[in-house]
């Protein structure tokens, strides 16, 4: 509970950073892309059960990635959720973005918020 509260503290003050030549008033609220992720949507134990059954495969155990699988653990949160909404989208990024499309397309916004909030931190 402690951890989870101390992950979701840093992922407050990023956004707010990241922004801050905005109007970010309410810092409860990670604003990416098209869609706000409220730091409520983050579940870190359905994120550890998507990374295991749809993401390991490729981007290895620990998210460290290997050959023309990015590496993931050592992406911030709100990179991760932009270009997960980017694949899911249908839009292309790289050479084999298709393998991506598939699997971001079946991810709801809680999904995304967890999950990039979990590959990001999880491993470190
Ligand atoms: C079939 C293999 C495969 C699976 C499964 C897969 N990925 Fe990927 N992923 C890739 C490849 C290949 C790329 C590079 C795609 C490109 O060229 O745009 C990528 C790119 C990414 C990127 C962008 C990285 C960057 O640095 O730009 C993220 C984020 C990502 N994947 C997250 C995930 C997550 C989260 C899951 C599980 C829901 C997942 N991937 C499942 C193969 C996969």
């Amino acid at each position: 509970m402690l951890r989870r509260y101390a992950l979701t503290a840093s992922i407050i003050l990023f956004g707010t950073a990241a922004w801050s030549d905005g109007d970010v008033s309410d810092a409860s609220e990670i604003e990416v892309a098209e869609t706000v992720y409220a730091v409520e949507d983050v579940d870190l134990e359905v994120a550890a059960k998507i990374f295991q059954k749809s993401c390991r495969a490729c981007h290895g155990n620990k998210a460290q990635g290997a050959a023309s699988y990015p590496k993931l653990s050592d992406k911030e949160p709100q990179y991760v959720a932009e270009k997960l909404e980017i694949y899911r989208s249908g839009q292309k990024i790289g050479p084999n973005s298709i393998l991506m499309i598939q699997h971001a397309k079946k991810l709801s916004d809680e999904d995304i918020a967890s999950i990039s909030v979990y590959v990001a931190t999880a491993f470190d």
